[in-house]
């Protein structure tokens, strides 16, 4: 597994497998490497000739410098896991690297971007557009596979893809869960043994309004007061929306895949956590 950290390397390497005629899968991800990601990658390495993984903590999607500061950062552990995966080029380029200059690009995708996530953490989808869109110029992969779990990323990244014209395929790729059901998440490594067990709650609520029979109103009330009534959870929206646009829905007929989208804050410090569930 080659471990690359310049640019024109990366595009000097896959300029060879090109040639070959191989093909490229591409990871992206900000590091702290869980199952979630192994994943992703096992399901790259099983469609691709050549894998890609990125490990770059992107930091012009963080609105919260906090947040930035305390995330997980583990290149080591992380290239040992992408080795056991199969991934043949790990690219983890430094800020300078990618940002020589700031980067003024401006996206904008609405609702997609707009909403949600977009609503409480501004310039988030803006950063995740311009790191995205570099990536896939630097590496101009024929898939690039995304986890579900960031469920709103996925449908900004699409609107993303057809506006700058890429010429790849987005493959989404399915939560992946702990046995207690909370999804796995780089953050949760924040967590305490305790927190994590009341966090299971989060995806035991939501599954559990699927087989309520009520209507949108009263499925989102239910979710949001059976989650704030467990010490330690907080919800900071839950939003059950049209699953291609994220537009709110008022009734189960108003689009043809509907989803509900959910932020809980989680323990003292706290720890934001995103999970999502797909009522039709
Ligand atoms: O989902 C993530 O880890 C990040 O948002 C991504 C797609 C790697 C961009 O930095």
């Amino acid at each position: 597994m080659l471990i690359i950290h310049r640019i024109s390397e990366l595009q000097s390497q896959l300029q060879n497998e090109r040639r070959k005629g191989h093909s490229v899968g591409l990871v992206p991800t900000m590091g702290a490497l869980h199952e979630g990601h192994a994943s992703l990658v096992r399901r790259s390495v099983g469609e691709n000739d050549v894998t890609v993984v990125s490990i770059f903590l992107n930091p012009t999607q963080f609105n919260d410098k906090k947040d930035l500061e305390r995330y997980p950062r583990t290149l080591e552990a992380d290239c040992k896991l992408l080795e056991q995966c199969g991934a043949q080029i790990v690219f983890a380029p430094s800020v300078e690297e990618i940002y020589p200059e700031p980067d003024t690009r401006k996206f904008s995708y609405p609702p997609t971007d707009s909403v949600m996530e977009g609503a409480m953490r501004p310039g988030h989808f803006n950063g995740v557009c311009q790191i995205v869109s570099k990536l896939f110029s630097f590496t101009n992969p024929d898939k690039v596979y995304l986890g579900e779990k960031d469920y709103q990323q996925i449908a900004v990244i699409k609107r993303m893809v057809e506006d700058l014209g890429f010429k790849l395929t987005i493959v989404p790729c399915p939560v992946i869960r702990e046995e207690s059901g909370l999804a796995m998440s780089s953050r949760n490594t924040l967590l305490t043994d305790a927190e994590r067990a009341i966090a299971a709650n989060i995806y035991r609520v939501m599954k559990e309004s699927r087989n309520l029979n009520a209507n949108v109103s009263e499925t989102h009330d239910y979710v949001v007061e059976n989650i704030n009534a467990i010490d330690g959870l907080e919800v900071q929206y839950f939003s059950i929306v049209d699953g291609d646009t994220l537009a709110e829905v008022g009734s189960w007929q108003d689009a043809e895949s509907v989803v509900g989208c959910i932020t809980v804050f989680c323990g003292s410090k706290p720890i934001r956590l995103i999970d999502h569930i797909r009522y039709k």
